[in-house]
């Protein structure tokens, strides 16, 4: 039966309160030491299949790779912890995540999504759910507009928050309060700020997502997705589609993803701090038309900020736009030294993109533009280097783009050459 069909959503009680705060979860939650060795780091566990002592009785709890295996158990375990949720399952990306989520919908059911989502997720919205009959709205102001927009098949509401690229946040509470009114499931992604700065189960929602690939495991070189949840009934519903569906990362990237997570509090720590060092100088240059960044007092939600956020952190995500339009946007990219031309985010290196050319190329320039996102606009992952390193390559870069053609233009006027 699909979940859909499991109307009221219960959300039951969370987990009871871990004694333990994230640093030492991180460390901790899902690292058993080896029982034959004593290992204190988890051996990486590469059978695809475990053997039975009789049919049907494994001798541990495995039986096929697919299904489970130690490495994932243990992963699981510990975004479960560091979400504060009582369950979590991994997914081989954040894409066959959220196709995993939408798949547990019957046809023709109804989704409420905010505009600004990540592009892939707009992409699968639009092009792959609706193809098995579920038909996704967006809405770029959910708050207000969410009680006109529910129907009879609305089924689930999906938030980012702050939204991909433009840094918006939604206030999970009275989205989820309104939802549930009308036994609505609320999926937030929090890819953007990872679960040391947010925890949206505790604010409402019934699942919190998140591309792995990022802050999670954080060192750019794992492809994963995890969802986190207390309901029984959606584990029992996910872990099957899981299985089903058979979109499992490997034992390896397991490894690796909860490796990157025993850090994740330090690295989010040293992201977030940068991302406000970066934030504060772009917003006072003059060469800046706006910046959007969730730790700023100008930020236009940083009441929900400052509600939703760990000690009202702003992350390493912001994005700006730059005078001088799509080509001043283009050539900032190039002439930054330490921040790297590339997609993604989250990694202990910085990044820089222009997401109207690359990760949000798929959505029509209209639709673009309503969610805020213009040519003009540039996309930064701050890593965790030194902050004022990073600071000075944003300032040079500033200057080269913006500063230096007027100058030489000025040069070739006075050589009487214009
Ligand atoms: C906010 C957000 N959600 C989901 C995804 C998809 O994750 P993945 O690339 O792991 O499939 C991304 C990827 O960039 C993302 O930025």
């Amino acid at each position: 039966m699909p979940l859909s069909d499991h109307a009221p959503i219960e959300t039951p009680p969370r987990a009871p309160s871990p004694a333990h705060r994230f640093g030492t979860l991180a460390v901790h939650a899902g690292s058993p030491h080896d029982q034959v060795t004593g290992a204190v780091i988890e051996p990486i566990s590469l059978s695809t299949t475990f053997a039975q002592s009789a049919v049907g009785q494994p001798v541990g709890s495995h039986e096929y790779v697919r299904s489970s295996n130690p490495n994932r158990e243990n992963f699981e375990r510990s975004i479960a912890a560091l979400e504060r949720a009582k369950y979590a399952l991994a997914f081989s990306s954040g894409s066959a995540t959220t196709a995993t989520i939408l798949q547990s919908l019957a046809a023709g059911s109804h989704v409420v999504s905010v505009s600004d989502v990540y592009g892939g997720t707009h992409r699968y919205f639009t092009k792959v759910a609706s193809a098995h009959g579920v038909r996704v709205t967006f809405t770029p102001s959910i708050e207000l507009d969410i009680e006109g927009l529910i129907k009879e098949e609305t089924k689930l509401i999906w938030i980012e928050t702050p939204s991909n690229p433009t840094l918006s946040l939604v206030d999970i509470r009275a989205v989820a309060d309104v939802a549930h009114r009308s036994g609505i499931m609320v999926v937030v992604d929090n890819t953007f700020l990872s679960p040391y700065v947010q925890n949206p189960l505790d604010h409402g929602a019934d699942i919190v997502v998140h591309s792995v690939t990022k802050y999670i495991n954080g060192h750019s070189d794992v492809l994963m997705g995890v969802a986190a949840f207390n309901s029984d009934e959606l584990l029992t519903r996910l872990k099957f589609l899981q299985n089903a569906i058979g979109a499992v990362p490997s034992a390896f990237d397991c490894w690796l993803a909860h490796r990157g997570a025993k850090t994740l509090h330090l690295r989010a720590r040293e992201a977030s701090k940068n991302g406000q060092m970066v934030a504060e100088i772009l917003e006072g240059s003059p060469h800046v038309v706006a910046v959007n960044y969730p730790g700023l007092s100008s930020h236009k939600q940083r009441k929900i900020a400052l509600k939703q956020h760990r000690d009202g952190l702003g992350g390493g995500m912001l994005s700006f736009r730059i005078k001088g339009g799509k080509e001043a946007a283009e050539r900032f990219c190039q002439a930054t030294q330490l921040f790297t031309l590339a997609e993604s985010l989250g990694g202990v290196e910085s990044l820089v993109e222009v997401p109207a050319s690359m990760t949000h190329m798929g959505i029509p320039k209209e639709q673009r533009e309503i969610a805020g996102v213009f040519d003009d606009l540039v996309r930064l992952s701050c890593g965790i280097e030194d902050g004022v390193d990073l600071v000075a390559d944003v300032r040079q870069a500033l200057e080269k783009v913006v500063v230096a053609p007027k100058i030489t233009n000025g040069l070739a006027n006075g050589n009487g050459t214009a």
